[in-house]
């Protein structure tokens, strides 16, 4: 999109926002994070953030991005001035991070489109299913392949300017990725033994949350409202006055958690009826899913729209990591947008490659117990992310506040006792949370 366009209609900048933070973390990440870190323990506060200190941290930064306009340096430095603006270029690194390891899982969903393309998908053998994810990743060769068909079609979307052609796609494909995904919990939950699954994901009890799930769950809400990575600074800018803040934001977060719930609630029953193991971390989505393929007539044709659906939904999170970084490179650098992309096609086939092999012949190579891809994950989601979020918490709700009430009500105005709450939520709520969060996950 040129710095001169705009949202031709709220719904437009609501979908795209909206496709930015559905994408593979409600769908990959967050079912097999919530296994990982005790189910309820890790949903309950995820919920808690998003429509705390997630929602209005979404409103800050829309504000900041249509009061600065450019890239999320440029809004950063006219709203905060200079020690904002080099807050704004560390989120721009921290969107350039994810790219590169979220390509990776990218190419995986490439991968088993062209599977489920010919046929051989809907498995019924957990055995082969793990097998073949197993393949897939440890393969270093197939891996990068993969990861670097997934960047091409990125980085093509940004380069050909066709992302109002995905955004207009992703309007049909994502209301049946929904309708696929409730079809899929159906037949989940008529499968015997599915409802210990659904009490994993909503038994709430004191005792499984644990400092490091609280940190994880805070992490989460950052990565699935694509948050503190200037996202929204960026989409901001192309936001007309007459536009509500408050109201496109919340129906960011309700969407985005919809869709993470939906996938919980796609897999977990799934995982508990079939005998898998909850934790069985970043394969759980690709081995159970094709085995709930293998147990619905016509499971083969569901898997190729589910597949399109999925890769879809990538897509437009992927392309909206990629503005960011090439709007910036653009406004700063003074780069064509052809020549940003080109620079990040490549840069980031080398990063995401090393990610890439770190399941395979690199695994042995850790950082802090952790394999290079888990290693970028954690180091974004939970701590990057979460300082570009207390850095827009700090710049909206201590710095310019007046700059935000004014963003806020500039299509409507809200009582005094409205406005307090979000001076609060942002101004004291967000900024303890996060660093409470911070504190007792690296210490607690
Ligand atoms: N929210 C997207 C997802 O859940 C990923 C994503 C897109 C993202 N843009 C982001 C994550 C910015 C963090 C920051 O798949």
């Amino acid at each position: 999109m040129s710095t001169s366009s705009q949202w031709s209609s709220r719904l437009g900048f609501i979908l795209a926002s909206a496709g930015s933070a559905i994408g593979l973390g409600a769908i990959w990440k967050f079912p097999f994070w919530a296994g990982a870190n005790g189910g309820a323990a890790f949903i309950i506060p995820y919920i808690v953030f998003t429509f705390t200190i997630g929602v209005v941290l979404v409103m800050a930064e829309i504000a900041i991005g249509r009061r600065g306009r450019g890239s999320v340096m440029n809004a950063m430095r006219q709203v905060g001035g200079k020690t904002f603006a080099a807050l704004g270029a560390f989120a721009v690194l921290t969107s350039f991070i994810i790219l590169s390891y979220y390509s990776v899982v990218g190419g995986w969903c490439v991968s088993y489109l062209v599977e489920a393309l010919s046929g051989n998908v809907a498995v019924e053998s957990a055995d082969a299913l793990k097998a073949r994810f197993g393949d897939l990743v440890s393969n270093g060769y197939t891996n990068i392949a993969w990861h670097l068909v997934f960047l091409t079609l990125t980085c093509g979307t940004v380069v050909l300017g066709v992302e109002k052609g995905i955004e207009r796609l992703s309007k049909y494909l994502m209301p049946t990725l929904f309708i696929l995904m409730i079809a899929i919990i159906i037949r989940g939950l008529t499968l015997d033994g599915s409802w210990a699954g659904v009490l994993y994901l909503f038994n709430f009890s004191w005792d499984s949350v644990t400092p490091s799930a609280i940190l994880n769950a805070m992490g989460f809400t950052f990565f699935s409202l694509s948050l503190g990575a200037g996202i929204l600074v960026t989409y901001g800018a192309y936001l007309p006055k007459e536009n509500n803040i408050p109201t496109s934001s919340i129906w960011v977060a309700v969407l985005a958690i919809q869709a993470a719930l939906l996938a919980g609630l796609m897999i977990m029953p799934a995982v508990f009826a079939f005998g898998l193991e909850p934790n069985a971390g970043p394969g759980l989505v690709f081995i159970t899913v094709p085995m709930i393929f293998s147990h619905v007539p016509f499971g083969a044709v569901f898997a190729v729209l589910f597949y399109i659906c999925l890769l879809v939904a990538a897509l437009t999170s992927s392309v909206s990591l990629l503005e960011v970084v090439v709007a910036f490179m653009h406004n700063e650098w003074r780069m064509s947008r052809r020549a940003a992309t080109f620079t990040c096609w490549v840069t980031l086939f080398f990063l995401g490659a090393v990610s890439a092999l770190s399941f395979g012949v690199w695994s042995d190579f850790t950082i802090g117990g952790r394999v290079f891809f888990d290693f970028l994950d954690y180091v974004c989601s939970n701590f990057m992310m979460p300082i570009g979020g207390l850095a827009v918490a700090v710049l909206m709700g201590w710095k310019a506040w007046p700059v935000m009430a004014e963003e806020l009500s500039t299509a409507c105005a809200y009582s005094p006792a409205v406005m307090k709450t979000i001076r609060i939520a942002i101004a004291y709520l967000a900024p303890i949370l996060v660093l409470v969060a911070i504190y007792q996950g690296v210490f607690g």
